[in-house]
């Protein structure tokens, strides 16, 4: 079975990339550069150089592929490039596995980002298309690694605008671990999948887990002081409104759902926060 990975150069694409190599596959990459997927791939990839939004090259990087993973950037108009990749792939019979957002937010009137997941869901299923589509929660490597750890570094501390309710926050490494399993095989074709971590947690848990390696005190804040915080900061109003109801969702504890589908698609259980913070706080130099 042939895939072609579509967002292989961000958080989740290597990932998926890895996996299936590891699982024996040359996997094919549309990529707008190719020297980056050259560096984070070598030889072991096939990489068409181009925009997935061309059909032109679609047309060129699906030929002879049965699946595709289907992934493009959190955007204003996600929407508009993945249906345009639908579009191109109807009647083709090629499988899309689509990666969409935290389940509890997909709905018509959702955040931003997730009524156009919702939107591209409900196509693609109504298509008539071969089809898996993979609902994770939020990754590890985004809201603490990159987010939260990024904060702690510029304030010196964490804000919590979800108060004590948790997230079942999942690694991107457990993502792209799915994703090549159903990439390679039939066995959940049709399926939603819901993709969680091990275990729900707080922010002020991860306080006290990250201050095992140094201290990361959390602030009380109101996710609308969030939206406030990030408008000063030039985000889009667009984005600053679909966060804050990202964060109001999140605390009324819509996100700290478990599930064990990870583990029956993987044979393995999801990775632990306390694991993803010893290797990021260790590749830092922060733990010893
Ligand atoms: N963050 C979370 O916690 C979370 C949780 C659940 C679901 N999600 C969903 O995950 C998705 C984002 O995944 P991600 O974080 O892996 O994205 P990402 O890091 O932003 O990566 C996007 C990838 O798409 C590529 N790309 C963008 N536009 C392209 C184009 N026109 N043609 C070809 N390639 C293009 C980028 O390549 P370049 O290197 O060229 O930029 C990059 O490889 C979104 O749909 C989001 O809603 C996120």
């Amino acid at each position: 079975m042939s895939a072609l990975v579509l967002g292989a150069t961000g958080n989740i694409g290597p990932h998926v990339v890895h996996e299936l190599i590891a699982l024996g596959q040359t996997p094919r990459v549309v990529v707008r550069d190719a020297d980056k997927a050259h560096t984070l791939f070598g030889d072991a990839v096939e990489v068409i150089a181009g925009d997935m939004s061309d059909p032109a090259v679609l047309d060129t990087a699906t030929d002879g592929v049965d699946s595709v993973f289907l992934l493009s950037p959190h955007s204003f108009g996600m929407a508009n490039v993945q249906l345009g990749v639908i579009r191109e792939l109807r009647r083709s019979g090629i499988r899309i596995v689509k990666l969409s957002g935290t389940s509890s937010a997909i709905t018509p009137d959702g955040p931003h980002v997730c009524r156009q997941h919702w939107e591209i869901e409900r196509v693609l299923q109504e298509s008539g298309q071969p089809f898996v589509i993979l609902r994770p929660n939020s990754f590890m490597q985004v809201l603490v690694g990159q987010l939260m750890l990024g904060q702690l570094r510029a304030t010196g501390s964490i804000i919590n605008a979800i108060g004590q309710a948790g997230i079942s926050l999942i690694d991107a490494r457990d993502v792209g671990a799915v994703a090549a399993q159903v990439l390679t095989r039939h066995d959940w074709d049709g399926q939603t999948l819901e993709l969680t971590g091990p275990r729900a947690v707080t922010y002020p848990q991860l306080s006290k887990l990250v201050g095992v390696y140094e201290p990361a005190p959390v602030v009380d804040a109101a996710p609308a002081q969030v939206r406030a915080s990030l408008l000063q900061r030039g985000v889009p109003g667009w984005e600053a409104e679909h966060f804050l109801e990202m964060y109001e969702l999140f605390a009324a504890g819509e996100s700290a759902f478990v599930t064990d589908t990870l583990e029956q698609v993987t044979g393995r259980p999801p990775r632990t926060i306390e694991a993803f913070l010893a290797e990021t706080l260790e590749q830092a130099g922060v733990a010893s």
